[in-house]
């Protein structure tokens, strides 16, 4: 396995160009379900959770065709063999539950793996599962499979989500694109990924009203066809970046970068001290003086503070001046990077679902490992504030999410380079 090597110290200069977003990419891939026609993404991150959901689509009998590098995906429905999402891949990723909606809206069935140790009723799916049923779809688990079938096709209707999942909206909002009548989602995710989507699927014909807002109707049609669409920019790279230079020093110009992909997250960082100006290309950070100054931060849905750039937030928050309390409220047991960071010298308490961390004057290099796809990354960040040498081991996790993050990093002056592992 491989790993990387950060050496601390020496501040960034640069431009780094924001990727596609992989969360965005993850729900336009399967959209290419709904129709028969050829859909083209471009802008498309290159990244092994998108490796996995081209082995998806393809078990389903769908072309992918990877061109420009990967960064243009051209995916074809016309020839499907399969209805059935297996275990062997779901169980890698769990947006691969995305095939369900699309699956049951064009084939009227769909057999889909529950990611391992779920069970259905609790966490993870049930939102995804009572929303398709209240759209007339029957669904069964059986096997550790949800067996489902939507006899005569899904039918409109009004469908409120217990809590605004992002899965849930994506498949829903999917699914009745091609239902009979109307269908209201309430409660819906508001997150840009979602626009993206509702973007997408109206370039291949849908009538969708409302996205970005909590309430989405879509009026649902026979077919859909082919379309062109550029992914949105990945607003978790693009804060992931912008905060390299505050653990670094030095000032980095983030091209592509948006201020409405990532407002919360901003706000934070003014009140942090950190400088952010917006420039014709994108977004730009820069620290020349001092430590940054402590912040409370609680994770929310959009456009709160996004749980994704939690464990990174908190790296930085570790040499901040004063105490900083994070709240984590979308995922349980989301605080696995702490006790790597503590074993840098941070000083961190974990008390359930919050975390109080109690800046230090610096952070030293240590060998730590990555536990999850924003673990890892928070860990590179540290790595380039500390002292000395920091080995992050097991980074197929990072490559889930960030693209050629050395190279990126190594760009802008970043001492970082990756050891191929056995
Ligand atoms: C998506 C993102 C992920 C991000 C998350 C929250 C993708 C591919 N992944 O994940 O990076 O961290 O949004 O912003 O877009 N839940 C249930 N039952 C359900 C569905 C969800 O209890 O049926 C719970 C989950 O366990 C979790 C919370 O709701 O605690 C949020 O999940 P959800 O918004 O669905 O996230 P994902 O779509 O899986």
């Amino acid at each position: 396995m491989d790993s990387i090597v950060v050496k601390g110290g020496t501040p960034l200069k640069g431009k780094i160009q924001i990727a596609g977003a992989k969360n965005a990419a993850l729900a336009l891939m399967p959209a290419t379900l709904l129709s028969e026609e050829p859909l083209t993404l471009t802008n498309a991150p290159r990244l092994s959770d998108i490796k996995t959901m081209t082995e998806l689509l393809r078990s389903l009998g769908v072309e992918v065709t990877a061109l420009q590098d990967g960064k243009v995906q051209v995916l074809s429905s016309h020839a499907m063999t399969s209805t059935t999402a297996d275990y062997d891949i779901v169980r890698k990723m769990r947006a691969s539950n995305l095939v369900l909606g699309p699956l049951l809206a064009r084939h009227h069935q769909a057999v889909v793996s529950l990611p391992g140790g779920c069970a259905i009723g609790a966490r993870p799916m049930d939102i995804h599962v009572t929303a398709l049923e209240a759209m007339g779809a029957e669904i069964e688990l059986k096997d550790g499979y949800l067996h489902a079938t939507a006899k005569g096709g899904l039918k409109g209707a009004k469908v409120p989500l217990r809590f605004a999942s992002v899965g849930a909206t994506e498949n829903v909002l999917m699914a009745a694109t091609l239902a009979k009548g109307t269908t209201v989602i309430e409660n819906a995710a508001r997150e840009p990924e979602i626009v993206d989507l509702a973007e997408c699927l109206r370039r291949m014909g849908a009538q969708i009203d409302g996205e970005g807002t909590s309430t989405i109707t879509i009026q649902g049609v026979d077919r859909l066809g082919a379309a062109t669409h550029p992914v949105v920019t990945d607003r978790i790279e693009l804060g992931t970046y912008m905060l390299a230079p505050v653990f670094a020093g030095g000032e980095v110009e983030c091209v592509g970068g948006r201020l409405d992909l990532v407002g919360s997250f901003v706000e934070k960082l003014h009140a942090a001290g950190v400088e952010v100006t917006e420039t014709a290309d994108g977004l730009k950070v820069s620290r020349s003086n001092g430590r940054a100054r402590a912040v409370d931060v609680t994770t929310e849905v959009f456009p709160g503070f996004p749980t994704d750039l939690q464990a990174q937030m908190m790296a930085m928050l570790c040499t901040a001046e004063g105490t900083s309390v994070l709240e984590e409220k979308i995922f349980e047991n989301r605080f696995m990077h702490a006790p790597e960071l503590v074993r840098m010298g941070a000083d961190i308490e974990v008390h359930g679902g919050t975390a109080t961390v109690h800046g230090v004057d610096r952070l030293k290099g240590a060998p730590v490992m990555a536990t999850d796809l924003r673990a890892s990354v928070s860990l590179i960040l540290a790595g380039l504030a500390a002292e000395g040498e920091t080995v992050v081991s097991r980074v197929y996790h990072l490559d889930r999410g960030y693209e050629h993050v050395e190279e990126k990093l190594g760009a802008v002056g970043a001492q970082i380079e990756r050891i191929a592992g056995s």
